[in-house]
């Protein structure tokens, strides 16, 4: 009996395990693999990693534009691989030693809820149950796909595939142009992969600000990303060397298709019927306030809750919220207005509150403020002045939202996640001065001219 069963051991279970033990409560974390989740395993860190790969190849391909002469760089696949498996296993076994001294047990299994406070466990020795005072149901995501497209792991695959590909495939159709659509393009184009993204609706990553999306496609575009935007694909044809995809009246010839057209909640066959727990889509409803589902004492986090960003430290903050709940009976409700999007492409693009069109939608009255990246200093430093940052006000009011597009997009997101969370008014924002030169002048300068008086 512990006070909390989790059933998944990624960022969600993962992060509900570890804060459980600020209040001293015992846990036991059912998962099927080792704790790490999508995100350790085969998401965030592995796709970040080769991102990573790919700046390093670029940075020496670039060097002699800053007089250093290292010639034409060679990308080494299987070593680059191999770094990745290593980042990935650090990562997994420091968290296992991490859960270790937290005093949490993780049982190995498939867990499948069976009634308020019992779980039970698939082991390999057959059925164990497993009793808490409360449930975390933290089961994650899985790569969706569309019809005709069945996922065979070698010609049609997902991102698990693709990211431990053996060779660099030569030439790759990416079907969608959200977030893992672009940040695979991004690191694909720059190890010299021939790359088609196909995006039904009219702009990548949809959703984000319009301008902040064609900037980066247009970056994408210049590195040579080919882009299909607003169009259907067709069946694939998989023929023996090649699989054809038709599109309108044309198609594109490739050696493989990575389908990134959004994930689905695994919540089908986990006992989500064996207790009062309302789905929407697949997804979990849950009360705001607490992430407890219509069933009191069975929890919901992460990927498969109704309604809120499938993002990594999304679960970690409804992790925080369930147990904070779980301990001491106070709701503490996420914050889902402050949370930092980014996605990890070359350049970065990271968001944070409402777009422009949001907050109008909203029946906000708004104004936007922007300041180009071009003519901040440390851009120019390191050859990566184009893009802008962004503040979306409102009139007489506070800052609402914010995009930057450009470099370390994903850091200096974070002071506007600030601005944002705690509804400051420009002119309060930008009462501070930022380091010179540095690249958080651009937000810097933003904040400025939205309170009024610019200075460069
Ligand atoms: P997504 O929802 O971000 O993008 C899917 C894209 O596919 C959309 O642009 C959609 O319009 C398009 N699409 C759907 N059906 C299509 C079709 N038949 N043909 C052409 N385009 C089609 O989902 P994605 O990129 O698969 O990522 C899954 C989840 O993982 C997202 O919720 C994302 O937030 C998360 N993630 C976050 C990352 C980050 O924070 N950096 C990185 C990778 C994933």
């Amino acid at each position: 009996m512990y006070d909390i069963v989790i059933v998944g051991g990624g960022p969600g279970g993962y992060a509900s395990a570890l804060y459980a033990a600020n209040f001293g409560l015992s846990v036991g974390m059912v998962e099927k693999e080792r704790p790490g989740g999508t995100c350790l395993i085969r998401g965030c860190i592995p796709a970040k990693q080769w991102l990573h790969i790919a700046e390093v190849f670029n940075t020496v391909g670039h060097a002699a534009e800053f007089g250093v002469i290292a010639g034409q760089p060679e990308l080494d696949w299987s070593a680059a691989l191999a770094r990745k498996n290593q980042t990935v296993e650090g990562l997994v076994r420091g968290l296992g030693g991490v859960l270790g001294k937290r005093g949490i047990d993780v049982i190995e299994g498939f867990g499948k809820l069976s009634g308020a406070g019992k779980v039970d466990v698939e082991t390999g020795s057959g059925i164990r149950t497993v009793e808490g005072g409360a449930v975390i149901m933290a089961t994650g995501s899985h790569s969706r796909s569309i019809p005709g497209y069945d996922l065979d792991g070698s010609r049609i695959v997902s991102s698990d595939h693709a990211l431990d590909w053996e060779k660099q495939p030569r030439r790759v159709a990416i079907i969608g142009g959200g977030v893992i659509g672009c940040e695979f393009a991004s690191f694909l184009v720059d190890l010299g992969t021939d790359v088609h993204v196909f995006e039904m609706l009219d702009q990548i990553i949809p959703g984000s600000d319009p301008e902040a999306a064609k900037q980066l496609q247009r970056q994408l575009q210049r590195r040579g990303v080919t882009f299909h935007i607003g169009v259907s694909v067709g069946e694939p044809q998989v023929g023996g060397a090649a699989v054809t995809i038709p599109f309108g009246d044309e198609s594109v010839e490739v050696d493989v298709v990575l389908v990134a057209v959004g994930r689905g909640p695994n919540t089908t066959g986990v006992g989500l019927e064996s207790a009062a727990i309302e789905l929407d889509r697949g997804y979990v409803v849950v009360d705001p306030e607490t992430m407890q589902t219509g069933e009191p004492g069975v929890y919901a986090v992460g990927d498969i809750v109704a309604g809120t960003p499938q993002l990594a430290h999304v679960g970690f903050a409804e992790g925080i919220s369930a147990v904070t709940h779980i301990a001491t009976g106070v709701p503490q409700p996420v914050n889902y207005q402050a949370i930092p999007r980014v996605t990890y492409t070359h350049p970065e693009v990271a968001e944070v509150g409402l777009t422009e069109s949001e907050a109008v939608a909203a029946g906000m009255e708004v104004e936007t403020t922007k300041h180009a990246f071009n003519a901040v200093g440390r851009a120019i430093i390191i050859g990566q002045n184009q893009g802008f940052a962004k503040v979306v006000t409102q009139k007489d009011g506070p800052i609402v939202g914010a995009s930057v597009v450009g470099p370390q997009a994903g850091e200096l997101i974070h002071e506007l996640m600030y601005s944002v969370g705690w509804e400051a008014l420009p002119a309060e924002a930008a009462a501070f001065i930022h380091a010179h030169p540095s690249l958080s002048e651009a937000v810097g300068e933003t904040l400025l001219t939205a309170s009024g008086r610019s200075l460069h």
